[in-house]
């Protein structure tokens, strides 16, 4: 029987979240979610959407076409890129190395893309002489995605190189560059109209330290000008130019009653990564995570990516042969208060993810994560003569 009586108020423990993501809210992000709730059509509210995106193309580093962010998920993100730039029939190339990139397959092929899929092992980058060489075999690819920060594998693409050698190659110019920034965004060196991409979406609770629920998208003019000319029908809460009457249009155009508190939080996350300055987080981020990729190296470990790839907000940590990788992560969990991930999906090896992001990406924190993996392996008899030698 269902019992009458409500719950008692929530009380989460604390944890330091250097997993994959959502990673630790800064608090001061937090604090901007308790201020006074405004109604979605108020003018003051209004202003505040405009910071949001005037910061969002400073973050993305995109002055022109279109910046805003989604209420929803990376994923939606990913969607709301392939719904709107590409219709049904459509021929869509995808580099795979992991299984973001593999979500993306998915995503087209649902949504009636002829996809083509460049793969590369898990650990790996797709190289982008490959993806080219795709787009040869191709001549009518409309659009070529990759993962920018691959957080399945802790695998960085080459994407500066992959926009200049794209616009540079025969048929690129007409491609669109789609790039899942999900990973990166506030915490990775990210050009995104230098480098030419026309079309990037994110997510705010990895590098961006805000709690997850929006996903900050950019697009380019000629992202752009492909929405303008298309004639395929887009899901009504997907449609960006509908949106953008609401995000930058005034007076602005009623779409949905967006998520106001998260918005508060985002235009807080934004604040704290422009006040700090992007170049120095990215080298933040860099160093934090060359120090716990060495301080593993020297606790025995291997990493799965390719040491020239290695993203630094996530590292991938391949579980020893004859180590029960989900105990660790319990452990963990329990006696340290640590989160970290494991492999995700079937395809992965076994593995642990490790991200130091946002107000994680320091050294403090890749110590506290060492030391209390040190403290386990020395409950582990294998992981113990692992260390030992
Ligand atoms: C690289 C990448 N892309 C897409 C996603 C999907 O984002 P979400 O879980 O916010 O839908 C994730 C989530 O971790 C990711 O790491």
């Amino acid at each position: 029987m269902l019992k009458s009586m409500p719950s008692p108020p929530i009380d989460p423990p604390s944890r330091l979240l250097c997993g994959p993501g959502p990673s630790t809210v800064d608090p001061r992000v937090l604090a901007a979610m308790q201020r006074p709730m405004l109604g979605h059509l108020d003018p003051d509210f209004h202003d505040l959407l405009e910071e949001v995106v005037r910061m969002l193309r400073l973050v993305y580093r995109a002055p022109e076409g279109l910046a805003l962010p989604l209420s929803a998920t990376g994923t939606s993100g990913m969607e709301v890129g392939i719904v709107n730039l590409l219709a049904p029939g459509e021929t869509i190339i995808v580099g795979q190395c992991g299984f973001f990139g593999r979500r993306i397959v998915e995503v087209a092929r649902r949504h009636g893309a002829d996809v083509i899929v460049v793969e590369a092992d898990w650990g790996e980058a797709v190289p982008n002489a490959a993806l080219l060489q795709a787009l040869d075999e191709h001549p009518e690819t409309r659009i070529l995605a990759v993962v920018h920060a691959e957080t399945s594998t802790g695998v960085e693409h080459p994407l500066a190189a992959l926009g200049k050698e794209l616009r540079a190659h025969p048929g690129g110019e007409n491609v669109l560059l789609m790039a899942d920034c999900v990973t990166s965004l506030g915490g990775v060196e990210l050009e995104f109209e230098r480098w030419g991409v026309d079309y990037a979406y994110s997510c705010t609770q990895k590098c961006l330290a805000a709690p997850p629920g929006m996903s900050p998208i950019a697009l380019s003019e000629r992202a752009l000008e492909r929405i303008e000319a298309r004639d395929h029908a887009v899901p009504f809460s997907l449609d960006i130019e509908l949106l953008r009457n609401y995000w930058t249009e005034r007076p602005a155009v009623y779409h949905h009653t967006v998520p106001v508190l998260h918005i508060y939080a985002l235009h807080e996350a934004l604040r704290l990564v422009l006040a700090e300055g992007l170049e120095r987080r990215w080298n933040r981020h860099r160093v934090a995570g060359a120090y716990l990729q060495q301080g593993l190296y020297a606790l025995g470990f291997s990493l799965l990516a390719t040491p020239t790839r290695q993203l630094a907000p996530l590292t991938a940590v391949r579980v020893p042969d004859d180590v029960d990788g989900k105990q660790v992560q319990e452990q963990l969990l329990r006696d340290h208060g640590i989160e970290v991930g494991g492999g995700l999906g079937s395809l992965a090896p076994p593995m642990w993810r490790i991200g130091l992001m946002g107000p994680n990406a320091n050294q403090e924190t890749a110590d506290a994560v060492l030391t209390a993996f040190e403290e386990v392996f020395s409950q582990q008899p294998v992981l113990a003569a692992m260390a030992a030698g």
